[in-house]
């Protein structure tokens, strides 16, 4: 199945290092993130998981829960699970869904025939908590993924879902934002008490908005 974004993150129930789990109760009212690796027992992966659950208050701060997802067995997860714990100096308390029927990959696209028949590649998916998919990111399986970026798209997501703003190239929590087009600069003057710094008339500066605006 293919996803856009926009469109509802397909639910499912797996069985997963926690437990059996229910993707939609897993989540609540919570942002999501939802990513597969290539396989257990791999080098890049192992560090993927380990800076995952190092960042784990990060995530919580932010409100997001995190799931991974591979196609091999729980047995082998648990096993390799001790080894990310030790290696990377950490504590993976977050579920890793064992995908053996590849019901999980198949809903979400995660295994991409020319890249490999079997295994998924890095797909990531942030969740909004109205279980619309935000975020789509594939890498491939030899290049780890940025997980402070993951960080700032959720920055950025949480920011414009709740303001009239849109967040420029490079964009860090804390510096200007965009106006949008959809807003006048008249209407943005009084939106933003903060400041309106009108480059151009497409291209309009605000700090971060205040909750109330
Ligand atoms: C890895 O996670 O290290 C990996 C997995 C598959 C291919 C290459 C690297």
């Amino acid at each position: 199945m293919s996803l856009h974004l926009g469109d509802k993150a397909p639910d499912f129930t797996a069985q997963t290092t926690e437990g059996e789990l229910n993707f939609y109760s897993y989540l609540g009212d919570s942002w999501g993130v939802l990513f597969s690796h290539p396989a257990d027992y791999t080098p890049v992966c192992t560090t993927e998981l380990g800076r995952t659950a190092l960042l784990k208050e990060e995530f919580r701060k932010r409100n997001v829960k995190v799931l991974a997802v591979s196609v091999d067995a729980l047995d082998k997860h648990f096993g390799w699970r001790a080894d990310i714990n030790e290696t990377q100096n950490c504590n993976v308390d977050f579920p890793i869904i064992a995908d053996e029927s590849r019901e999980v990959a198949m809903l979400y696209d995660m295994i991409h025939p020319n890249a490999s028949a079997t295994a998924t590649v890095r797909s990531l998916f942030i969740i909004g908590p109205d279980k619309a998919v935000k975020l789509m990111i594939t890498y491939p399986a030899s290049t780890g993924r940025n997980f402070n970026e993951v960080l700032r798209v959720i920055d950025s997501l949480q920011l414009t879902a709740k303001h009239s703003v849109a967040t420029p190239a490079d964009w860090q929590h804390g510096e200007d934002v965009i106006v949008v087009p959809a807003v006048s600069t008249e209407d943005a003057i009084k939106k933003f008490p903060k400041g309106v710094n009108i480059v151009k008339p497409y291209l309009r500066y605000t700090p971060v908005p205040d909750d109330n605006n």
